[in-house]
């Protein structure tokens, strides 16, 4: 379905809409982490991979939730920009055959995802509040919230050394 399909009418539709980009592109992030683990050397980045992992998961859930509470069914939509990063993601870390590069350019590709995530929340807490609905916006908040952490982390990981070795 494209954005400004004919099923967009209102910022109701629009919202779930929205909400089903990023249910598909988090599912997607499920996928492509444990090769993202599998192919980071340092065992501090692993670990961070691996609670990033767990922690998607969560998203997931709470996304279930809020749309259950706006009266949907969860399902997804096509994601062709998380689908882009991820696919990049691929075509970088297959070229770097250094190990400590390697683990410079899945920083980097972490980031990219974490920033897809932090807009797309940032606006679904935006339409929720709009649409009066505190109570996913507040859901919505909580996933905004890890991803930003997420992303701190990541940077302070690459400032920490990581970067510096490579
Ligand atoms: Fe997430
Ligand atoms: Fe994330």
């Amino acid at each position: 379905m494209g954005l400004f399909s004919k099923d967009i009418q209102t910022l109701d539709d629009l919202f779930v809409h929205q909400l089903k980009d990023i249910y598909y592109a988090e599912n997607q992030i499920t996928k492509a982490l444990p090769k993202m683990i599998d192919k980071a050397t340092n065992p501090q980045l692993k670990e961070g991979f691996e609670t990033h992992l767990a922690g998607t998961k969560n998203h997931i859930q709470r996304l279930e939730q809020v749309f259950e509470m706006h009266g949907k069914s969860a399902e997804g939509t096509d994601c062709p920009a998380i689908d882009g990063i991820i696919e990049e993601a691929n075509d970088v870390s297959g070229e770097v055959g250094d190990k400590q590069v390697l683990d410079a350019a899945l920083i980097a590709s972490a980031q990219a995802v974490e920033h897809y995530e932090m807009t797309r929340y940032g606006t679904l807490v935006a339409w929720a509040k709009q649409l009066g609905r505190e109570d996913c916006a507040s859901l919505l908040q909580q996933n905004l919230d890890e991803e930003k952490a997420t992303d701190k982390k990541l940077t302070s990981m690459a400032e920490s050394g990581i970067n510096r070795a490579a």
